[in-house]
């Protein structure tokens, strides 16, 4: 691959996806696409860029997905789900009462371990009985989605993360695989989203799962989707990252929850100032407030 081509991968991958690629990924690239345009009757790389340049949007979208990184496992870092479990939940219970009704987001869903882990929690919560929990999974790639539609995983996959109870409680073995069962599946409803895109067309959440994929993203990238999720949650909701990702540095939007690590809230006195960045001193905006 000649340094234009890759440079041109690079541009068209941070445009159509966020993946912040260095300059030192070549390996990267070539190991992925390489098989992709073999597939897709091309000769190589160049010929790959040739297609996408004349405007074959099948084989753009092949390229942007073949470049996710899907890695994802059942109750991943454990930490969020306890919180989810311990705190989270029982004070939504609380707070929604009078609705009985929750609305979950899972953001980059991948293969569907982490929705699914949440539905079994859900499943498990005694106090939601009879509520109307919505689970929502999405991400950019179709390809995961389907995967994670059918709720079919490896004996691998199973054995990542997944307490060996919830194995035989939820999961049905088909040969060497297994099927989550069907009320499990019917928990999480799937639906195509790029996170780079506007999305106040799905509502406000409760509660909402983004992890391991603003790391892909650079600075101005993660700024705008934690303004867009900002206004996905409401007000008393949360938002769970990832254990390697943060706010901290990127925007004033949310702010982390004290002892609960990769959980974060919305800045309450942000949205009491209409959702604007602090643009004054602190001194001159309690003098102006007076
Ligand atoms: C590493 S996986 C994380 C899966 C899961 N959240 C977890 O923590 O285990 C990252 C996912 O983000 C998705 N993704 C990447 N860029 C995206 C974008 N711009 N919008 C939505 N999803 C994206 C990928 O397709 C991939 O499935």
């Amino acid at each position: 691959m000649t340094p234009l081509e890759y440079e041109f991968l690079r541009k068209l991958l941070k445009e159509r996806s966020g993946l912040d690629l260095s300059s030192d990924k070549q390996y990267l690239v070539e190991s992925r696409l390489i098989p992709l345009a073999r597939r897709a009757g091309l000769a190589d790389l160049a010929e790959l860029v040739q297609k996408i340049k004349s405007g074959a949007e099948a084989v753009t979208s092949d390229v942007v997905e073949a470049m996710t990184t899907n890695e994802t496992f059942f109750f991943r870092d454990k930490i969020p789900f306890d919180h989810l479990r311990q705190t989270i939940l029982p004070a939504l219970v609380q707070a929604r009462a009078h609705r009985r009704s929750l609305r979950i987001w899972c953001a980059a869903s991948s293969t569907g371990q982490e929705p699914y882990s949440i539905a079994m929690y859900v499943k498990e919560f005694a106090a939601l009985a009879g509520w109307r929990v919505e689970i929502v999974a999405t991400d950019l790639s179709n390809e995961v989605l389907e995967k994670s539609k059918a709720g079919i995983y490896s004996q691998f996959e199973v054995q990542r993360g997944l307490p060996i109870q919830m194995l035989v409680r939820y999961f049905t073995q088909i040969g060497e695989l297994w099927q989550l069962n069907p009320d499990i599946r019917a928990m999480v409803t799937h639906r195509q989203l790029n996170l780079l895109e506007d999305f106040s067309h799905i509502g406000t959440f409760d509660v909402i799962f983004c992890r391991n994929v603003l790391i892909y993203f650079d600075q101005e990238t993660k700024t705008g989707v934690f303004e867009r999720l900002a206004r996905s949650i409401e007000p008393d909701g949360v938002v769970a990252l990832g254990a390697a990702e943060s706010v901290v540095g990127i925007t004033d939007a949310f702010k982390p929850c004290p002892d609960r690590r990769g959980i974060y809230r919305p800045n309450a006195d942000r949205s009491a100032r209409g959702g604007a960045a602090p643009l004054m001193p602190h001194s001159f905006r309690v003098v102006a407030a007076r």
